[in-house]
């Protein structure tokens, strides 16, 4: 099998069969097919895309690039969740303990954060000791324990994704539904859990921009997850402001806390309960998901969700004194308010541009390897749809360096829209794919 023939292929529209694509991906994950034929082929299939049949090769041909985790000595339906990323985004931190302490087992790998949007990973690391690497047997041992666990993606889970992806990145190939699928469900598949909920964000700050290509993105990994035999759901919720008023590490921590003692923000709450509901129906301990959706708020409200997340964070090392006493996070040094210049209602808060202003107090990173300063970012006083009177915080910015206000504050004020008609609250689910 020559290269340049699958190249000229996908470039002429044609359909690559399912051992062509095992090929192309073996090849490349053992370094035996170049950078360079690979990032036409990554062309050519952004221009042509591929079918279904192509993109569930492609996503299995990567899942088995690497190991595939074998979760089966856990007991019960084995649930994981994934977001397709956000600003503001700590629902994973209040999620899993909400639907472990009813009773499902939550095996989640997640990520760190980039660019503007942040991960799971770096906000556990709050949590001095926190464990986030663990061992499979660990990892297995804890799901059955205290049924939950949240570990870093192991080294040698889908390295063709980690190869392909960062091809992707410098060849302008990233936004493609057919790679996003690939990259995004081979991890997910090779995690082995039993079934899996997806939050395709859509908006300003996600990754898809608008519903359309949201749907076709959460109905393709839908279908492809189907394929290979999961329950899996999507729900397309909305990313145009941030969700929650929290945006920085330590600061998404403690409203996480808050949210698990009862005092969750409304859009943050919202997205907890849609995503827990389709967990636990999943899981079969509840079939309505009005229903399941009580059983979170009872786990709430009766402090057992709070105590399994005390439990979480105990058994991978963290000090959970920090969970008891929010206080013992060390503040910025400087919380500065950015206010209204008028009178109005708030019309936007721009997602990406909060991230960003984050970011540039240090709160995210750049690259990999950047390290993050974890008590900064931004604090919002007021959502999309709040009325506020000038001279009235719009937001708070925590910063370390003085010297980094200024640039964040420009940019806060380039992201918020105020004008005088009323504007209705943001709906925050969009759709659901089953
Ligand atoms: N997240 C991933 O893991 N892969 C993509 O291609 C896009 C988002």
């Amino acid at each position: 099998m020559r290269m340049y023939d699958l190249i000229e292929k996908k470039k002429l529209g044609q359909e690559l069969s399912t051992e062509e694509i095992y090929h192309i991906i073996d090849g490349y994950t053992k370094g035996e097919i170049p950078d360079y034929q690979i990032s036409a082929l990554l062309m050519a299939i952004y221009f042509n895309g591929m079918n279904v049949r192509e993109r569930y090769d492609l996503t299995m041909a990567m899942r088995d690039s690497g190991d595939i985790l074998d979760l089966s000595s856990i007991d019960g339906v084995k649930i994981d969740k994934h977001s397709t990323g956000g600003v503001g985004d700590k629902v994973t931190l209040v999620l899993g303990p909400i639907i472990a302490s009813i009773g499902v087992p939550v095996a989640k790998m997640s990520g760190r954060g980039l660019g503007h949007t942040g991960g799971t990973i770096d906000k556990l690391e709050a949590f001095p000791g926190f464990n986030a690497e663990l061992a499979d047997e660990q990892f297995i041992k804890q799901v059955n324990s205290i049924k939950i666990a949240v570990t870093g993606q192991s080294k040698n889970l889908a390295p063709a994704d980690k190869k392909l992806y960062a091809l992707r990145d410098v060849t302008a190939t990233v936004d493609e539904i057919s790679l996003i699928t690939g990259s995004i469900m081979s991890k997910k598949l090779a995690a082995g859990t039993d079934a899996i909920v997806l939050d395709v964000t859509v908006g300003d700050g996600a990754f898809m921009k608008n519903k359309e290509s949201a749907l076709e993105l959460a109905k393709s990994m839908v279908d492809i997850g189907k394929r290979a035999n999961k329950k899996i759901a999507a729900v397309l919720t909305n990313m145009d402001e941030p969700l929650g008023f929290a945006v920085g590490n330590d600061l998404e921590v403690i409203e996480a806390i808050e949210a698990l003692n009862g005092n969750g923000p409304e859009d943050l709450m919202t997205v907890v309960y849609e995503l827990g509901s389709q967990m636990i129906v999943f899981s079969g301990i509840e079939t309505d998901k009005t229903k399941a959706k009580e059983l979170m708020k009872e786990a709430i409200a009766s402090g057992k969700a709070f105590d399994k997340f005390v439990e979480f964070i105990d058994a991978q090392g963290g000090d959970s004194s920090f969970a008891k006493d929010t206080k013992k996070f060390k503040p910025a040094s400087h919380i500065v308010p950015v206010n209204a210049e008028t009178d109005g209602y708030v019309h936007a808060i721009k997602a990406e541009a909060i991230g960003l202003a984050s970011m540039s107090l240090g709160g995210g990173r750049e690259t990999f390897d950047d390290v993050i300063d974890m008590a900064v970012g931004i604090v919002l006083n007021k959502k999309v749809g709040d009325e506020i009177k000038k001279g009235e915080p719009i937001c708070y910015i925590h910063a370390n360096d003085q010297a980094k206000i200024a640039h964040a504050e420009e940019m806060i004020r380039n992201a918020t829209v105020i004008s005088p008609e009323k504007c209705n609250h943001m709906d925050l689910i969009i759709d659901i794919v089953e």
